[in-house]
């Protein structure tokens, strides 16, 4: 079985340099040159600066159109013209996980046209979500993108409309690092 649980590994070395950490809300991380991403599992002891762990989940809000909408047009990460990256680590408040799970979704999705926004940028940017919450981790999910030079502006207009949705009033914690490959 393909291993689901990854490590992100703050260092002062690594295949990703920082190029930029910017604390949006909550506490900052310790500030890092190198990040690099690797294979983990749930007993192993911290390596690096620091070390953050995500699972590879199933969806839980994409209905069954959207999903072959996605499945279509999406692209892996590892593409050589990718280039750029962003690690965005988010949590989201005790008042978002009270809600239920029809109540979140109507926010995401109805509200805050998640998946609709963001599938106008694929296949750019390629994506990866990560899940933290239920491993005791700060964060409650680790975000990952990787594109092209060429679609970084594109990229900071997808943040900004999502930044502005309803969805993100729940984010209580968000640091966006941004990197280059070496
Ligand atoms: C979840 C699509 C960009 C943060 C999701 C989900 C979809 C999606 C379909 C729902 C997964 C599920 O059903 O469980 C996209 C697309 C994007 C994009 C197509 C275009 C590149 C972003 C960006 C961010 C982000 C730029 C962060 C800055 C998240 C988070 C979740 C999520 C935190 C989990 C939300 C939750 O479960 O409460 N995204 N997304 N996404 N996305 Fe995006």
């Amino acid at each position: 079985m393909a291993n689901t649980i990854f490590d992100f590994i703050g260092d002062t070395a690594g295949e990703w340099k920082v190029t930029s950490m910017t604390t949006l809300k909550g506490n900052p991380v310790t500030p890092v040159s190198h990040l690099k991403k690797v294979p983990g599992n749930l007993v192993q002891s911290e390596t690096g600066i620091w070390t953050l762990k995500g699972i590879v989940s199933n969806l839980r809000y994409t209905e069954k159109e959207d999903k072959d909408k996605l499945v279509a047009v999406q692209e892996d990460l590892g593409r050589p013209q990718a280039t750029l990256a962003a690690f965005i680590p988010i949590r989201k408040s005790e008042a978002w996980w009270n809600l239920a799970q029809d109540e979140r979704r109507k926010i995401m999705e109805n509200k805050s046209q998640h998946t609709h926004t963001g599938m106008k940028y694929l296949p750019a940017i390629a994506r990866k979500l990560f899940h933290s919450r239920d491993i005791g981790e700060p964060f409650d999910f680790l975000t990952w993108f990787e594109y092209a030079p060429a679609d970084a502006d594109a990229f900071e207009e997808l943040l900004v409309s999502l930044r502005k949705t309803e969805e993100w009033t729940y984010v209580d914690r968000e640091i966006d690092i941004r990197l280059k490959k070496i």
